[in-house]
Formats: C-alpha cells, sequence, structure tokens
C-alpha cells in the first residue's frame, strides 16, 4: 500500500468514532489529546494566563506556554477573553491569512496523519471554527462556538 493510502486509512480508523455522529467531549476526546501532547509545556507549572500575559518573553524561553491543564484555563483561550487563540495556533494553514499553520499546529501528532485526525477532532468540537479574535466576534458567532465539557 503506498504511504498516502496508509495515511488516509490511519484518518479514517481515528476519525470514525468522530464522524459516527457521537459528540465530541473535553472530558471524553479532547482532555486526553491535551495530556499526552500539551501538558507538558501547558500543565500545572506553567503560568495562568493573567501572568503569562505579563511576561511573555520570559515564559516563551523558559518553553511555558499558559496553563490548559481544566476546562475553565482552555475556554479562556477557546471563547473567553483571548477567544479564538486556540485555533489560531491549531489551524494546518487552511484558513490562516498568509496560508501558514499555527505554531502549534505540530504538536497536534508525530506524523501528518496524526496531525490531522486530532484537528479534525477539535475541529468537530468547538463547532465553528472561527480565526477570529475576541472582538471581531458577534454574538452569534461566539454562541456557535460549542466545546462542551461533557
Ligand atoms: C514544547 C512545549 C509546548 C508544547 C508541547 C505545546 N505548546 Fe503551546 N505554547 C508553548 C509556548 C512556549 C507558548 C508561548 C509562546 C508562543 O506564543 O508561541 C505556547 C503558546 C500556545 C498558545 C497561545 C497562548 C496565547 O494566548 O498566547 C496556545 C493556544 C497553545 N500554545 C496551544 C497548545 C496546544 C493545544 C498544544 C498541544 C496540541 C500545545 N500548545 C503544545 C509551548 C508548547
Amino acid at each position: 500500500m503506498s504511504r498516502i493510502l496508509i495515511a488516509a486509512f490511519v484518518v479514517i480508523m481515528i476519525a470514525v468514532p468522530v464522524f459516527a455522529g457521537e459528540a465530541v467531549t473535553y472530558e471524553k476526546d479532547i482532555k486526553g489529546i491535551i495530556a499526552k501532547r500539551c501538558i507538558f509545556c501547558h500543565g500545572t507549572k506553567s503560568p495562568t494566563m493573567e501572568e503569562f500575559d505579563r511576561d511573555k518573553e520570559g515564559y516563551k524561553n523558559k518553553m511555558k506556554g499558559p496553563r490548559l491543564d481544566t476546562y475553565e484555563n482552555l475556554m479562556v483561550l477557546v471563547k473567553g477573553s483571548d477567544a479564538g487563540a486556540l485555533m489560531r495556533r491549531l489551524d494546518d494553514g487552511k484558513n490562516t491569512k498568509d496560508g501558514k499553520p499555527g505554531n502549534m499546529y505540530a504538536r497536534l501528532g508525530n506524523t501528518d496523519a496524526e496531525r490531522a485526525a486530532n484537528l479534525e477532532i477539535f475541529k468537530k468540537w468547538i463547532g465553528n471554527w472561527t480565526l477570529k479574535r475576541r472582538k471581531e466576534l458577534s454574538k452569534e458567532e461566539l454562541e456557535a462556538i460549542k466545546a462542551p465539557e461533557k
């Protein structure tokens, strides 16, 4: 089998449960991906969003991003004060202005297939995949961002 076929097969196998109609939730689907792929730099030893905003450069140098260890902390970057940040960082380049992936996209997996499959899960969870910032989002657009906890 060609590598592309194998890659496509892997994507389908990973993505099937997501497309089977079952709702994607933080507890069931997202938490595990974050624990495996993100928590190393976004865990309890990382700054809160407020602390991070006060010294971005310092934390960057220490390879620490804002804490994504709980649903509440994550939601700040989904539809809170820093709405859309998660989507801007995870987009594969299809929705970005310069066509380049967000700088956390590479963290989604070790292979293209794994990154694509995990991105699909995040997209399903969010519902309204938008890279807009908080102040650019209308009330309807904000409400269309689902990202359920359970
Ligand atoms: C090797 C460490 C590392 C891993 C792993 C990592 N990140 Fe990050 N992340 C950072 C650092 C450092 C920053 C801050 C610097 C920057 O803005 O790029 C950051 C910034 C971010 C931001 C932007 C925060 C803001 O408001 O400015 C988001 C969103 C994010 N990461 C999401 C993720 C997600 C989701 C994953 C897992 C798929 C992940 N990151 C994996 C180190 C990491």
